[in-house]
């Protein structure tokens, strides 16, 4: 795997955590630098659910909810590699509670990690019932895009300049993750080679 883990992961990982002051100016050294942070990639997204987003019980459609975590993702994507994106998974989502419709539904997205020509987004989702203001966590989702050229070449991401621990902390979970869907997408990919070999 040819992940680049920043040497600040590891910095923050052993308990040297920067201070506020010390972050500042970290972050001003690695804008210089032309890096970017987790930060600087975040996409806020509102919506509400409305009658076409809702199905038969008056709750709104998971696969409408797919969608805007599909679009705030890509937009925290593009924000950090500024070049199209194209998605190349999603990983398991459980919808935990429903949203009626009439309720706001809140998309935050950031990237946890930038790979090699890939990168992965997490994206938070919590419906906001307008009336009384209540939230509750309705998903959370990780999906993978890949920077693409205009031609269909697939392009090399800049680093993420991970700046606190919690960055630290969803980019190594981000790590875990990306091996677990590599492995199942070699699994995926020897199980097809096989059963086209056996139909032959
Ligand atoms: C996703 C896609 C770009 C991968 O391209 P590929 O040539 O098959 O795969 P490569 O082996 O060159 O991998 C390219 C990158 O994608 C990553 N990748 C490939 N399959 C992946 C998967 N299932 N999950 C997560 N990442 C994946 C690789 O790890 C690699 O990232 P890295 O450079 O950071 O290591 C290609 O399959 C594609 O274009 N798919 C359609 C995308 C699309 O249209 N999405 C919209 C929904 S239809």
């Amino acid at each position: 795997m040819s992940d680049r883990t920043s040497g600040k992961a590891a910095e923050l990982k052993s308990g040297k955590t920067l201070s506020g002051a010390q972050a500042l100016d970290a972050s001003a050294a690695e804008r210089a630098k032309g890096l970017k942070t987790p930060l600087a990639t975040d996409c806020i997204m509102t919506q509400i659910v409305l009658p076409g987003d809702s199905n038969a019980l008056g709750t709104a459609f998971g696969g409408r909810i797919m969608q805007w975590i599909d679009l705030a993702a890509a937009i925290a994507c593009q924000r950090h590699c500024r070049s199209r994106v194209v998605t190349a998974s999603i990983d398991d989502v459980h919808f935990v509670a429903p949203v009626k419709m009439g309720m706001a539904v809140e998309l935050r997205a950031r990237v946890n990690a930038a790979f090699r020509t890939s990168m992965e987004a997490g994206v938070r989702i919590e419906s906001e019932d307008p009336v009384t203001g209540a939230r509750a966590h309705v998903c959370t989702a990780y999906l993978t895009f890949v920077s693409i050229a205009e031609n269909g070449e697939h392009l090399v991401v800049p680093e993420l300049a991970l700046e606190t621990e919690e960055d630290a902390r969803r980019h190594d979970d981000a790590l875990r993750r990306r091996a677990l869907r590599l492995e199942k997408a070699r699994w995926r990919r020897e199980r097809d080679e096989a059963r086209e070999a056996s139909q032959k």
